[in-house]
């Protein structure tokens, strides 16, 4: 079976179509459908080499959605499914992947298999900002910057149904979509800074890794909160000196995420499909930006 590679950390071109031999484990899926996460290129560049290791040959690929080949007691053969491979030992872009049960659960039948591949990481990150970080109560002034991409459109619908006053700040080819998704202002980055438009937040969730928490300190209320999506040990140590004000999101993957997203009626925004033989130029394009909510790849 094929499935994306690499044999040192590097740029797309250390990414590889290969060989490989059918995947051992508990439960086989047959993958159909597979999204793309910085995360991904995070990891192949070698920015998380602290936690991935430097063993090769890694392999790329951490959303899926499929159907399953080889079943357990709970899951069997036919079963359609959703759910993430373990982050740091990725996999999902290949033809087959080996998992355990509590990796996945049973894709709803209202969603494709692109838009069940493009919940898992997104999803549990946007589930975990409002059931770890912050408790939104309704008529809180909720500021999303970086709104447009993956994460961004899940967090717009959770701090809505929370009753919040969203302002999302996007790129402008993402514009429309925030404002779909129930923004009640949408700020485009590339022509207005939130800084400086005399608005002032109960939360500033950063999911674009441009504002620090200085900025947002500026744009904060009183009592307000800052979330980090970039996690670093010097953010770490920052967040522990601020009275509880600067919370960081390091995601825990559980199988109760994506319950709850198979659940939640939470709408994905998908505005890219690539071929899975086309992985270079789908991860040049979307690393370079601009490409609002999710990209996926579909794999026949
Ligand atoms: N901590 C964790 O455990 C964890 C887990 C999952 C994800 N993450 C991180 O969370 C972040 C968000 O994830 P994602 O999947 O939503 O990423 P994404 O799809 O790349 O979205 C980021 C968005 O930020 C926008 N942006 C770029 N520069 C901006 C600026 N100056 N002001 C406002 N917006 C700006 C981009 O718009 P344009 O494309 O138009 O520039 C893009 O839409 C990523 O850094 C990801 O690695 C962290």
């Amino acid at each position: 079976m094929k499935k994306i590679t690499y044999n040192r950390f590097g740029g797309t071109e250390v990414l590889q179509m290969t060989d490989a031999p059918m995947p051992a484990g508990d439960i086989i899926v047959k993958v159909k459908a597979v999204s793309i996460n910085p995360l991904d290129w995070k990891l192949w560049q070698g920015d998380m080499k602290l936690m991935s290791g430097r063993k090769f040959p890694k392999s790329v690929g951490i959303d899926f959605s499929g159907i399953v080949e080889q079943g357990n007691v709970k899951y069997h053969k036919g079963d359609e499914v959703f759910g993430m491979t373990s982050i740091f030992k990725g996999g999902a872009l290949a033809e087959y992947v080996a998992v355990k049960a509590e990796d996945i659960t049973y894709k709803p039948e209202a969603i494709t298999f692109e838009e069940a591949a493009g919940f898992p990481v997104a999803g549990s990150a946007a589930l975990q900002i409002f059931n770890k970080l912050l408790k939104i109560e309704p008529g809180m002034e909720v500021l999303i910057n970086g709104a447009g991409g993956g994460i961004g459109p899940l967090v717009i619908q959770l701090a809505k149904k929370a009753g919040a006053i969203v302002t999302a700040v996007a790129g402008p080819a993402a514009i429309d979509m925030a404002a779909r998704m129930g923004s009640d202002a949408v700020v485009n980055y590339k022509q207005e800074n939130v800084l400086t438009i005399g608005k002032t937040f109960d939360a500033v969730i950063d999911l674009s890794g441009k504002m620090a928490y200085k900025a947002a300190k500026t744009i904060l209320k009183k009592h307000g909160i800052y979330v980090n999506t970039l996690p670093s040990p010097l953010e770490m140590i920052r967040s522990l000196f601020s009275g509880g004000r600067y919370k960081l999101l390091v995601l825990k993957p559980a199988a109760s995420y994506l319950e709850m997203l198979a659940a939640s009626g939470l709408q994905l925004f998908i505005s890219k499909r690539y071929d899975f033989r086309d992985y270079r130029k789908a991860y040049d394009e979307v690393m370079k930006g601009s490409i609002p909510g999710k990209a996926v790849f579909v794999i026949n």
